[in-house]
Parts: C-alpha cells; structure tokens; sequence
C-alpha cells in the first residue's frame, strides 16, 4: 500500500504549549492517514497526553497549526473535536464515572424524542444502543449495571465502552491514551484486537502505550517523543524495541554514559 499520496486526515505541525515554566511541546509535528494505527511513545512527562489533548480540544497550542482532511482546523473543545470525528479515550478521564453507560455513549449528543409536546431525552434508545454497542464489541456486562454508574465496572468495561462509543459515532480518528495500562492480559488482547478491527474499517488510529509489545503488535508507525520534542520517527517494520528505547531515553543514558 503507498502512502505516499494519501492526504493525511489529521496533521500537527509545528505544536508548541508551556505551563507556566515547562515547555510540555516544542514544535511538535505529526501527520495521520486513514486506516493507520500510529503509535505515540515516550518516557513519563514526555508530553504525550499534551498532544493528544491538543489535538482532541481540551488543549489549546500556543503556536502551530492543526489541520484535519487538508483543511487547517480550530477546536474549540472536546466536543467540537467529536464533532468532526475525532473520538478520544483519555488516561484519566475516559468516562463520566457518575452516568450509566447509555449516557457515557451519548455524551452531550442525547437523542430525543417527542413527548406531549416537549422535546424529552430518550432513555430507552440510549439504553437499547448500549446494549447493541456492547454486543457488538463482544463484552458482557450484567443488565443491572447498564443501568448504574459506570464507576461500578471493571476498567476493561469501562474502556471498552469508549471504544464503543467512537465505534458508534463513525469516528474518522480514535486517540487513546494508554488504553491497556489498567487492564488484565486477556482485556489487553480484546483492546488490541479492536483496534485492529477499527484499522480494517478505515478508522485512523493514535495509539499512546508504553507497552513496546503492543505497539508493534498494532502499529504502522511509531514517533517517539522526548522532553517535548519528536526524538524520532519510524516505520515498525524498520525499527525494534531496543532503538524505541534509546530514542525515548536519549543516548546517553542508554550508552551508560551518563
Ligand atoms: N495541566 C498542566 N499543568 C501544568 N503542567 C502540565 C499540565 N499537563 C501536563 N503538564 C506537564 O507537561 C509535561 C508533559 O506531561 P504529559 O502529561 O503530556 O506527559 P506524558 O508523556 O503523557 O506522561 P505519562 O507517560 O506519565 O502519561 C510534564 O512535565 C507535565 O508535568
Ligand atoms: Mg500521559
């Protein structure tokens, strides 16, 4: 398959952000065609999570330029970001703990129906594509606690209902932010194999792990970030795990030389 025409759908470029005295980004670039699985590594505090929540509206760059399907494009929050299909699973907030999971798959976007009159969200079609989402997905969770706060499920529940909810909504892009970190091994594998499903559908995929097992088991490419930059870029098939390593670390900590 060539790449090389492809339009990127989503492209980052030159992405720079500061909290106060941190530089979280500097001129960070990336670019993401349809149906690619590119993974996003780094040491802790490498700026990883800030990427993506650029990309995704919860941040805004202080410098750089977001385009989305060859056009330049402005966020102005996360739910503008779904809007445009871009669907993201964050590491720390992944869903409204306090909603069922109905609620968690709608989100801001609750279909509504007519009653004497009144425009009234419609609960029982919320519940029903629940349950056709998870079915669809595969995951069994009990009748009670469709109906309960989400905080009641286990984490690879819960992940997988905002795999769910991007699956539903048609999203062209699907970030997630260490989706595997919380979950048991045969969890970890359902993820991994979803987003091997959502590449053969055409969905782009940004995938944030630390697992180096996952990110070759899944991905086309993978950028590593360092400290706030991009340390470097590779095709999977042209790299291994122990250069993803000194890419992350820098080469002076992996020579011992430092
Ligand atoms: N809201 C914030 N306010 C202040 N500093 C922040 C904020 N968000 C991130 N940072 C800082 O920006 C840097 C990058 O953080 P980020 O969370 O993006 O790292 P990460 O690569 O996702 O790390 P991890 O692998 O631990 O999740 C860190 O120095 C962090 O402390
Ligand atoms: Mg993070």
């Amino acid at each position: 398959m060539s790449h090389a025409a492809a339009t990127p759908i989503l492209e980052a470029r030159d992405i720079s952000i500061r909290f106060g005295g941190v530089e979280a980004l500097k001129r960070v670039s990336l670019q993401l065609t349809q149906g690619e699985v590119l993974a996003l590594a780094g040491d802790n505090g490498a700026g990883k999570s800030t990427l993506i929540k650029i990309l995704s509206g919860v941040y805004h760059a202080d410098a750089g330029e977001l385009r989305f399907d060859g056009r330049p494009m402005q966020l102005r929050d996360p739910q503008d970001a779904r809007e445009q299909g871009i669907e993201t699973i964050y590491q720390d907030l992944a869903l409204a703990d306090n909603l069922d999971v109905g609620s968690n798959i709608f989100l801001g976007r609750e279909p509504t129906r007519r009653k004497l009159g009144f425009r009234v969200i419609d609960r029982a079609r919320m519940a029903q594509v629940a349950r056709e989402v998870l079915e669809r997905l595969d995951i069994v969770i009990a009748q009670r606690k469709l109906t309960g706060p989400v905080k009641m499920l286990s984490g690879g529940q819960r992940q997988a209902i905002a795999i769910g909810r991007a699956i539903y909504w048609n999203a062209r892009v699907l970030i997630m932010d260490e989706p595997t970190a919380a979950l048991g091994v045969p969890e970890q594998r359902k993820v991994m194999a979803l987003i091997g499903s959502l590449k053969a559908q055409g969905v782009a995929v940004i995938l944030i792990s630390h697992n180096l097992h996952d990110i070759f088991a899944v991905s086309d490419r993978v950028i590593v970030l360092r400290r706030g930059e991009v340390a470097g870029e590779r095709r999977i098939e042209q790299t291994n795990g122990d250069e993803i390593v000194r890419l992350m670390v820098g080469d002076g900590f992996a020579n011992g030389a430092r």
